[in-house]
């Protein structure tokens, strides 16, 4: 009987074995890092970071279809003849210093990093065996990006490493042939596609694969089962890596790992399934342009808002940068991750390790979302705007007059921003914690900013009267410091404060 049931038993253990079917593979589950650290940076740089204009779709754009502002910019900077294919020797990266991008990488308060080892033009940031005289250790920069980089993440910061792949080629002859017989050959990822990914994974271990480009192909054509179950079985990272859902033509939103869907995918409610909202600073492109307006970027505010209302649906954040040719990151990517890490430094408590809550924002006040930690009994309300009115209503957390406990993580001057040391202009929205117990009550004491009516059931009403920033708050439990003696000023009139000081515990 004994030998019988240890067999029947083993699958469920950690020697557990994942078939080459989605119905096996999905059945994996995702490791619980990826969900707890909610916030990466993507990065997309290669040979389309030269010509920087329009789109990392250029090659796509001025060849194939021939778009006018893409055969005019060439018509205008280039002499004629000029392919493609001669932008790879100007792909220079001279200023590329993989430790400084992991420092700035590390002060946006991201947790984990993707980068681009290969797009659609089929340009390998390494020194792929498979990708002759088209690599960057071959051509261009002369040397190997996803090693550089992956080196310092690793020795540098705690930020986990990935690497997106790119499976089709625009232009491959290879992926071309198959492509001229609907997909019935398979030259392309016999002799190209998957020998990368086995590559890749072998050399760098990626705890991220983020697969991309099906060129409509099935993930049939591209093997991918056959992949991913060697990837989760046998391959060197088979314990933590996490996957997406971009494996073949139908399998996004649908199998593999988390869920991308669409790019830019932001749904505003809740979903079953781990997800990702993968977007760009820059609104039209994913490499770096040199023709961009500076409206082109997304604010501060406005990024803050794609992490809170992501975080609070179940998703993870991968906001995307694009590096110059000459390998910088330019002073507006480097601000804008530098701001998310000063916001996430305050308000990272409501972002990291946690949960959805049972509603994602608030019925009363738009732009407010929760998190929830059920293991410490915590709900964070993020309001993203400051009530012009001076009051902030909210109807979810269910409240007992009395017993209802609230706290705001920090305080920074909301109408001014905030100068750092770095000499950023600092964006502060702001989270109240409430204890909670059993999902749905909230109990004990009030500590607030100003001043805090509790109207049972179901509303707490906090009231700023635009004076919130000169009071004095405690410290949360978090950030014991003592705040420095100039924020601790007098409220200007009675009226501003019926309560504070009370302890934020
Ligand atoms: C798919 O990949 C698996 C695992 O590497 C391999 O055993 C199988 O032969 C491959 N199938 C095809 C059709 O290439
Ligand atoms: C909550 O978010 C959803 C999705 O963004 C939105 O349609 C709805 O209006 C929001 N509710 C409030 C009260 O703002
Ligand atoms: C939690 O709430 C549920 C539903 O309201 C209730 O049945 C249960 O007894 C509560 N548990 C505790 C420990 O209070
Ligand atoms: C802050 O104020 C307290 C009390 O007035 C004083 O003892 C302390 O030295 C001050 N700290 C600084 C850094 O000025």
């Amino acid at each position: 009987m004994l030998p019988l049931l240890l067999l029947l038993l083993a699958p469920q253990g950690c020697g557990a074995r994942y078939e080459p079917t989605w119905e096996s593979l999905d059945s994996r589950p995702l490791p619980p890092w990826f969900d707890e650290l909610k916030f990466g940076i993507f990065i997309h740089w290669g040979v389309f970071s030269v010509p920087a204009f329009g789109s990392e779709w250029f090659w796509w754009y001025w060849q194939k279809e021939k778009r006018e502002p893409y055969v005019k910019f060439m018509e205008t900077h280039y002499p004629p003849g000029f392919r493609y294919e001669d932008f790879g020797p100007l792909f220079t990266a001279e200023f590329f210093d993989a430790n400084q991008w992991a420092d700035i990488l590390q002060a946006s308060g991201a947790k984990y990093v993707v980068l681009t080892s290969k797009h659609h033009e089929g340009f390998t940031l390494w020194g792929s065996k498979y990708s002759w005289n088209w690599n960057a250790v071959n051509l261009g920069p002369k040397q190997d990006i996803v090693a550089a980089l992956a080196t310092a993440i690793r020795k540098r910061t705690d930020l986990r490493f990935g690497l997106y792949h790119s499976l089709f080629e625009w232009f491959n002859p290879l992926f071309l042939y198959d492509a001229s017989n609907v997909f019935n050959t398979r030259q392309f990822p016999t002799a190209k596609s998957l020998p990368e990914l086995y590559e890749i994974v072998t050399k760098y271990q990626p705890e991220i694969l983020w697969s991309d480009g099906d060129g409509n192909a099935p993930d049939t054509y591209w093997n991918s089962t056959g992949f991913l179950a060697w990837l989760y079985n046998d391959s060197p990272v088979r314990d933590t890596v996490v996957t997406n859902d971009r494996w073949g033509a139908g399998s996004i939103c649908k199998h593999g790992g988390y869920y991308t869907c669409s790019d830019r995918y932001n749904p505003g409610h809740l979903l079953p399934h781990k997800w990702e909202n993968c977007m760009t600073i820059d609104k039209q492109s994913w490499g770096y342009r040199s023709n961009t307006k500076l409206s082109d970027y997304l604010t501060i505010e406005e990024l803050v808002k794609q992490l809170v209302e992501t975080v609070s649906c179940g998703g993870n954040l991968l906001m995307n940068i694009g590096p110059t040719h000459d390998g910088r990151i330019a002073i507006v990517f480097e601000e804008r991750l530098r701001q998310m890490g000063f916001w996430l430094k305050i308000n990272g408590e409501a972002i990291y390790g946690t949960k959805p809550w049972r509603t994602q924002n608030d019925t009363i006040t738009s732009g407010v979302w929760y998190t929830f930690k059920p293991k410490d009994d915590v709900v964070y309300a993020v309001f993203l705007n400051w009530p012009v009115s001076g009051t902030l209503e909210l109807g979810d957390p269910k409240t007992i007059v009395g017993e209802t406990e609230s706290c705001l993580l920090d305080m920074c001057d909301w109408k001014e921003g905030q100068d750092t040391q770095e000499g950023l202009k600092a964006y502060c929205s702001m989270t109240i914690r409430f204890k909670v117990s059993n999902q749905s009550l909230t109990k004990a004491n009030i500590n607030s900013v100003s001043l805090v009516e509790i109207k049972p059931p179901g509303t707490i009403i906090f009231r700023g009267q635009g004076r919130l920033f000169s009071v004095y708050i405690n410290p949360t439990p978090q950030s014991k410091k003592p705040k420095p003696n100039q924020t601790k000023k007098s409220p200007t009139t009675v009226n501003d404060l019926v309560q504070s000081n009370v302890n934020c515990m």
